[in-house]
């Protein structure tokens, strides 16, 4: 076994803390002898928060949804490379043996006791079913043992959630990119867990096409990563790929299309021994890809006059993405705010600060709580 697997990353105390430069001012309560929270007025609510959808295994303890004060996540990226993605069966197995470790680590860097803790909150879809089922009947154990009210949180709603963590001063109404493996949708965020749904992708999410791009070019899993680092060798202007529009739906993606070209173009490449630069190639892709998201992002942030936007999900860490809508808004005087690389990507931090508005709204799940793989974000129709 490797360090990296032997070891869980930990997010506090080291330079890419989140919440660096972000805490709030805290007193002690005058009856209770508990530290409260100047921002809030009330006892701190701390939530200790498991997520486990897919292949990270993480642990978090966050304060009034927004202070981290400790976040642990295991990466199977390992584990999964050789078979060029993640294997459903093997992730189950890795959570369960891991889900421990993550959560006693992330109790103990917190400093605080189980005791003192306010709810348990996890990860209870969507995502894979057996990994789920892990960190759900986990959340559920310990909410029981330690009779601790019990939030069951979409794992959607973490990641637009992750930017409260890196932005403290960010509030709604604000426009939000969610760009993830499984998911790209445009949502208004009009309040705390209320969306409305702007443009959603019609076939493939943005982060399944790297990652299908990555594989056909031999860069491998996880692609968006890879890709990412390899296009910032090549010339993003080489190729020139569709940017696909849905009629009648200006917000709306397609990405199935570019990933086909990108395809098409190899076969073409194979078939008439046309040289060509893998960097290329997926610079070009990327900027196709990119392009659009932010096209689509900045026509609905003009269109519905929302000055404020957030992106959200695996794929806002790419690089490319990053640089593209920090420009597009500049020009146009947006205020642009997205989580940094390693909230968001999975993790759960995001997932203890999206439980901190269910716990304030009373949402609270029962002990029959399940996983749901294929839930939704509940999001208003725009027109409605
Ligand atoms: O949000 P996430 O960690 O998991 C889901 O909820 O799906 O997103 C994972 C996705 C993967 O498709 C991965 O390839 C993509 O995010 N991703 C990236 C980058 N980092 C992760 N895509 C492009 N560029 C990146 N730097
Ligand atoms: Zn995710």
């Amino acid at each position: 076994m490797t360090e990296h697997e032997e070891r869980p990353a930990s997010l506090t105390g080291q330079a890419q803390s989140p919440e660096a430069g972000v805490e709030m001012s805290r007193e002690t309560s005058p009856e209770t002898g508990v530290e409260m929270s100047q921002e809030t007025g009330r006892d701190p609510v701390r939530i200790l928060a498991i997520e486990s959808s897919c292949d990270e295994t993480a642990a978090a303890v966050v304060e009034n949804g927004r202070k981290v004060l400790s976040s642990v996540i295991y990466s199977q990226i390992e584990t999964h490379t050789v078979f060029g993605g993640v294997v459903p069966e093997i992730a189950s197995r890795k959570h369960i043996e891991k889900i421990n470790q993550v959560v006693d680590a992330a109790l103990k860097e917190s400093g605080i006791p189980l005791r003192e803790l306010s709810a348990v909150a996890v990860t209870m879809g969507p995502g894979l079913v057996g990994p789920l089922l892990i960190g759900v009947s986990f959340a559920k154990a310990l909410a029981f043992a330690e009779d601790l009210p019990l939030l069951g949180v979409n794992h959607i709603e973490g990641h637009v959630s992750a930017n409260f963590i890196a932005h403290p001063d960010l509030e709604p109404p604000f426009l939000c990119l969610i760009v993830s493996g499984g998911h790209t949708h445009l949502v208004v965020v009009e309040d705390y867990g209320r969306y409305r749904l702007v443009g959603r992708t019609r076939d493939d999410a943005a982060g399944e096409a790297f990652d299908k791009v990555a594989r056909s070019v031999g860069l491998g899993y996880p692609g968006g990563p890879k890709v990412d680092a390899e296009a910032k060798k090549g010339n993003p202007d080489a190729m020139v790929f569709p940017k696909a529009k849905v009629h009648d739906a200006p917000y709306d993606f397609s990405f199935s299309g570019l990933k086909s070209a990108v395809l098409n173009f190899q076969n073409h490449a194979a078939m008439t021994g046309e040289q060509y630069s893998r960097a290329d190639l997926v610079a070009s892709f990327q900027k196709a890809c990119v392009d659009v998201l932010v096209e689509h992002t900045i026509a609905a942030a003009k269109d519905l006059k929302i000055r404020k936007i957030a992106m959200a999900g695996g794929v806002a860490s790419n690089s490319c993405l990053r640089a593209t809508m920090q420009e597009a808004c500049r020009r146009r005087g947006f205020t642009l705010c997205f989580p940094p690389p390693v909230l968001c990507t999975d993790n759960a931090a995001m997932i203890g600060a999206a439980a901190y508005y269910r716990y304030l709204r009373g949402e609270f799940s029962g002990l029959d709580l399940n996983a749901v793989p294929g839930l939704k974000l509940e999001m208003i129709p725009l027109d409605a």
